[in-house]
């Protein structure tokens, strides 16, 4: 493993560094004004959620790196501490890159990179139309990290009205993550975009407590067949199957025939192991366990 310091390699590594780790990350399209009321609109990758009741939302307009300017959005939520946060779908992406290009102080991005702007209910930047989710907020506090190229300028916004377009929402009136299309910063110049199988799901465990995998035999634990994955499904039930369980388990023809046919034991072992692996991959997760218990 490579190992590096902040402050022994040049900002701009450490930036490439992060920004490469750290991914991918939800884009704020945000829309500020200037105390002249001019409309600014920019995006900002450096931004997620970190509360729901009330909503809290942040995102860093940072000091540029290259000669520790500041933007127009850290500058307009100093004097006008309001934004609107729009997110980004596919559909924005190369609008998007083209508001984030340096105008001077006063042009309106709506206009330079075409999105249309609609008034909002509560605070003074405007919405962008385009933009399934838009989400009117007041700025609570701005925090800076730093007076050098490359410090943070945390912009802690509380959310007050969140607009959704009905387009994206399911019959259950949620966001559907297959209809959103939600497009994330990456490093270089790279974005990903959430549809089709790049999609999974993963149930949480919600109040309970797992077996951990701590909890599985030794053989389990120690079999080379399994991944970090496949440990990790197997110690996310909620209880051990019991004696009763394992023995029902075990009768399955599979797994007889190959203790029938296998002799040698270290092979016999394996192949019940990749057998249980295919089980894991259909949800059979007690049957797994139990086909790699020895008899
Ligand atoms: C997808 C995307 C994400 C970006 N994220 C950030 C970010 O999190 N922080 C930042 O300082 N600049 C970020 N930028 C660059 C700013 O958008 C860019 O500096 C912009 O000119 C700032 O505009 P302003 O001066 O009008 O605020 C991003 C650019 C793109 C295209």
């Amino acid at each position: 493993m490579k190992s590096y310091i902040p402050g022994e390699i040049p900002v701009m590594e450490m930036m490439a560094l992060l920004q490469g780790a750290i991914a991918p990350r939800p884009i704020a399209l945000v829309s500020t004004i200037d105390m002249d009321g001019n409309p600014n609109l920019s995006p900002f990758s450096f931004f997620n959620i970190f509360g729901i009741n009330p909503p809290i939302l942040v995102f860093s307009p940072s000091r540029r790196g290259r000669d520790n300017t500041t933007k127009h959005t850290y500058e307009n939520v100093k004097i006008i501490p309001e934004v609107v946060i729009n997110l980004v779908n596919y559909e924005m992406v190369h609008q998007i890159n083209l508001a984030s290009a340096e105008f001077e102080k006063g042009v309106n991005e709506f206009i330079k990179a075409g999105f249309t702007q609609i008034k909002s209910d509560l605070v003074k930047p405007f919405r962008v139309k385009e933009s399934p989710v838009q989400i009117e907020c007041i700025v609570r506090q701005v925090i800076e990290t730093g007076n050098e190229g490359g410090a943070g300028n945390l912009v802690i916004c509380e959310g007050k009205k969140v607009h959704v377009s009905e387009n994206i929402l399911n019959s259950k009136g949620i966001i559907d993550q297959n209809k959103a299309g939600w497009i994330g910063r990456m490093g270089e110049n790279y974005y990903c975009h959430a549809v089709g199988n790049s999609l999974f799901e993963v149930p949480k465990p919600l109040n309970r407590a797992s077996i951990g995998i701590d909890s599985l035999p030794e053989e389990i634990r120690n079999s080379h067949v399994f991944t970090g994955n496949d440990l990790g499904l197997m110690g996310n039930m909620v209880e051990f199957p019991d004696a009763q369980t394992i023995h029902e388990n075990q009768k399955d023809e599979t797994c007889l025939l190959i203790l029938k046919t296998e002799k040698d034991a270290v092979s016999r072992k394996e192949k019940l192991h990749l057998y249980a692996k295919e089980l894991l991959k259909k949800g059979e997760i007690a049957k797994a366990i139990s086909i790699c218990i020895s008899r």
